[in-house]
């Protein structure tokens, strides 16, 4: 009888006899389509080469697929366990050909491998076809199947699409009769739902592309796609019907049996069903970078897990089971699938961690629930009000609840339940808008509401697709944005980072088949992802698919800044002592900067010290990991936390350099552990090399470093050398020689730092970054307005940065804000035109009036002041916007 294994080999080595390429499976989490959650059938990674759009070096290929259907359209999850083929995860098996062999072909390779290769009896076979595909009639009688046993089905079953665009074409399934025993009629009979008559392998002939409008264009290429569950291929070869009878199911649930000492076919079977069922998705979907969280594909997995654990609860189990059932799982299909191998251990650590917090809640979830069912009549739904509580206080998942009351005959009140979520999700917002932030930021709670968190994709790739959602232009939504516009785009998913925990956006190109856009800079507000994009080519809708590609020289610098951040936040609590503790950072492509808490500057030879340690743990090269677990659990394992910042339910955990002699990477032996959300290198040498340039106060009790790293840092290490010698070169002459010397180099050092100051201003006129992307100006009551909080720049830098604005406005009011190191020098300029209906001096007086300063003053064209705190800047520029406002 051969094993789920052996099938898997014997389809793919067939097809690799028949000369086509065996390709991994993709990932299930798709890179190429932003409309579908998980990857749900074998062609998805193929899906460009049908419509031509994408070449390979193969026309032909075979693979095994991983695919999930739970949330979403194709959605098994609530019937797991209780039939005999509803799986949330399954393997795909296919051939493919990109124009190259056609139905002449595809029909008796398919027939060959299951009659031949894989010995099906074929008089239990049957085929449909699509009822005007003569030709597909002919070439099954010529391969040997007899007209009686082929039947021509009229309905969408013979044609397949891959969703309401794209390629599509007539297909042909094989079924498989399990014999009179079981209940069920062939296909096309009004008993075809039965058990009797199974479908195993459907042969898609690619000949058309689907649009919008409804339209079908005929391609230019004919293909093939097919796709055959294995599970059901393996289940009929092994004897049974029922694929939780397989081998490959079987081990997992005599491991779920084993766990929980209990009977694998007892009372708890449905249980012990939906537990290896699920053990298989949550696995796979971790091991593809999925991570249980409260939203879209996270939110997918969590429901996954706490299903499979209420299950686990029910077999009366007192501990975590799912994690110990991983090795069970890496043992039957570690060989095909080595990335759960190599996932291992995040798998059992995320299962575990998630299990006990859901355990601690479960019971009085349950309990709830019993009480509330107490006050019910005989068979009545439950409230959604209660569903909500159970949702919202112990983390039941509406469909987990829904589980729960379908086992006691029961159904939940869903409109309730919806409507309990809306006003939760309207208080917080309404909490928001009041805690003064920028005005348009209802919209993005808006679009938070309407279209869920954005799917941030970012940590494992710097590509990807998004569909666009909505585009949204001086703080309201629009229908489109053509070539000149400049717009903020949000999209189902994106690699790009929004700014936040010191570290700042991405930029890059956003390209649909219509349009291109420039990405400028990326935020994030409400778990949506802000795109701030310049439209320079075609025109951009909602709804279309983008390609969304970051700069990645740019990111590779930006990671390589953030992560010898944490290199050096350890070193200074080495060097300092336990105090430090970071009270901000940058982490920009060009710098990175971090304040930390500490009473006196740093003396040289701390500093040499600090640099030095940093560039040891670069050299060391060790590997950086992300894990991700609850705050307390992470600070119990020595995880630096920002004090005083609010953490959810999970944090991720970023832990790098391994110390001296510790054996690498066990707790406690690693060098830096921190909660942090940012993007870093994979090993600690991808930072290069690290120069610390310079060590300020930044406010009282906190001090302030800058640095550099890679190329940057190099450079300023060779000017340190440039400056050495010259003092040695100074030092050997004497005399009116000497005299002279120092004259030439005090003439340098004015150069210098005019270069310097000019260098600065040419950075905040680049909006700081020194990237080249200006600033943007908004228009207030026919004023156009440009506003900007820098830093690194002094008060005196203001008026020509004032003048530079001016100018490049042409007619325009002006606000600058710089923070030097915690207080304010704040200018304000209005040009000529203006002067006679606005004051710049008004301007700043209302900006420094919020910046708790006093005065300030000037001329109607230009104003100086200062604050006591650069904190409130934000607030600072709305007070000034609000003169303009009038
Ligand atoms: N793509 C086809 C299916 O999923 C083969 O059935």
């Amino acid at each position: 009888m051969p094993s789920l294994n052996d099938i898997r080999s014997t389809f793919l080595s067939y097809f690799e006899k028949q000369g086509h390429t065996v390709v991994p499976s993709s990932p299930l989490v798709p890179r190429n389509d932003p409309t579908l959650m998980f990857a749900n059938s074998g062609m998805v990674q193929f899906k460009n080469l049908f419509t031509g759009v994408e070449r390979r070096d193969y026309t032909r290929a075979t693979t095994a697929q991983k695919c999930v259907r739970a949330g979403g359209k194709h959605n098994d999850l609530d019937n797991v366990g209780y039939t005999a083929r509803h799986h949330t995860f399954f393997e795909m098996m296919g051939n493919f050909s990109f124009g190259d062999y056609f139905k002449n072909e595809a029909i008796p390779f398919a027939w060959e491998l299951i009659t031949r290769d894989l010995g099906i009896d074929r008089k239990r076979l049957l085929v449909t076809v699509y009822h005007t595909d003569d030709e597909a009639v002919e070439i099954w009688k010529k391969t040997g199947v007899p007209e009686d046993r082929i039947i021509r089905i009229a309905t969408n079953d013979n044609f397949w699409m891959m969703g309401p665009t794209g390629p599509c074409g007539p297909c042909t399934e094989i079924f498989y009769d399990h014999g009179d025993h079981i209940w069920g009629g062939p296909p096309g009979s009004p008993d075809e739902d039965g058990d009797r008559f199974v479908e195993i392998w459907n042969l898609v002939f690619m000949q058309y592309e689907q649009f919008e409008d409804g339209s079908r264009k005929e391609l230019a290429a004919q293909s093939i796609d097919t796709g055959m569950g294995i599970e059901r291929v393996a289940a009929l070869l092994q004897g049974t019907n029922d694929n939780y009878a397989t081998d490959l199911m079987r081990s997992l649930i005599e491991a779920s049996a084993d766990a929980t000492s209990s009977d694998p076919d007892g009372p708890g079977k449905t249980h012990h069903r939906v537990i290896a069922d699920h053990l298989r998705s949550t696995s796979f979907l971790i091991a593809d970078g999925v991570m249980p969280s409260n939203d879209g594909r996270g939110y997918v997995l969590r429901r996954i897990m706490r299903r499979a654990m209420r299950h686990a609860h029910m077999l009366g189990s007192q501990d975590p089971v799912m994690h110990k059932l991983v090795p069970a799982l890496v043992r039957q299909m570690g060989a095909a699938y080595p990335e759960l191998g190599r996932a291992q251990a995040l798998i059992q650590e995320t299962l575990r961690l998630e299990e006990t917090r859901f355990k601690q809640t479960l019971d009085r979830g349950l309990k709830l629930l019993d009480d509330e069912l107490a006050g019910l009549g005989e068979g009545d739904a439950l409230p959604g009000a209660a569903a909500f509580k159970l949702y919202d206080t112990y983390g039941f998942p509406l469909d987990l609840t829904q589980d729960a009351m379908r086992e006691r005959g029961r159904t939940v009140e869903t409109q309730g339940f919806d409507a309990a979520m809306a006003e939760q999700k309207a208080k917080a917002r309404a909490a928001w808008s009041g805690s003064g932030e920028a005005a348009d930021a209802t919209i993005w709670f808006d679009l938070a509401e309407k279209h869920g968190a954005t799917d941030f994709l970012g940590y494992d790739t710097e590509t990807a697709e998004g569909q666009i959602l909505a585009l949204v232009k001086d703080g309201g939504t629009v229908s489109a944005a053509s070539a000149g516009d400049t717009v903020q785009i949000v999209l189902n998913q994106t690699p790009f980072y929004g700014e936040s925990g010191g570290q700042v956006g991405d930029e890059g190109v956003l390209k649909t088949e219509a349009g291109v856009a420039r990405i400028t800079d990326t935020k994030k507000v409400a778990g949506v992802f802000i795109h701030f994009a310049e439209v320079s080519e075609g025109e951009m809708k909602p709804g279309q698919a983008a390609v969304l590609t970051v700069d990645h020289a740019r990111r590779t610098s930006i990671r390589a800044n953030h992560s010898a951040t944490h290199l050096l936040h350890e070193a200074l609590r080495r060097a300092l002592g336990d105090h430090v503790a970071q009270r901000g950072s940058l982490n920009a492509p060009d710098r990175l900067r971090f304040d930390f808490s500490h009473g006196k500057a740093l003396t040289p030879a701390e500093i040499a010290q600090v640099e030095a340690e940093v560039n040891e743990y670069v050299r060391q090269n060790s590997p950086v990991d992300t894990r991700i677990m609850t705050p307390d659990d992470a600070r119990a394992i020595g995880a630096q936390a920002l004090f005083g910042e609010k953490y959810g339910d999970e944090v991720r955990v970023v832990s790098m350099g391994a110390l001296p002699g510790s054996g690498k990477g066990s707790d406690g032996a690693t060098y830096s552990l921190e909660l942090c959300g940012g993007t870093h290198v994979r090993r600690t040498g991808d930072i290069g090399m690290f120069a610390l340039t310079s060590e300020t106060a930044s406010s009282a009790g906190v001090r302030r470093i800058e640095a550099l790293t890679g190329a940057l840092a190099m450079a300023e290490l060779r000017s340190r050398d440039k400056a050495l010698a010259d003092i040695e070169t100074m030092l050997k002459v004497t005399g009116p020689e000497a005299v002279k010397r120092v004259q030439a180099l005090l003439d340098e050092r004015r150069t210098l730092s005019n270069e310097v100051s000019q260098l600065r201003r040419d950075i905040a006129m680049s909006g700081g970054t020194g990237q080249g992307n200006d600033v943007e100006a908004q228009t207030i009551n026919g004023v156009r307005f440009v506003a900007q909080v820098l830093s690194g720049v002094s008060g005196k830098d203001l008026p020509p940065l004032i003048d530079e604005h001016k100018a490049r406005l042409g007619s325009g009011a002006v606000l600058l804000i710089a923070d030097t190191g915690g207080k304010a020098a704040v200018a304000a300029g209005v040009t000529d035109d203006l002067k006679a209906r606005l004051s710049a001096v008004d301007l700043l007086r209302a900006a420094v009036t919020e910046l708790g300063g006093k005065g300030g003053g000037g001329r109607p064209d230009m104003a100086q002041g200062g604050g006591a705190s650069a904190e409130n800047a934000v607030g600072a520029i709305a007070a000034a916007a609000k003169i303009l406002e009038g």
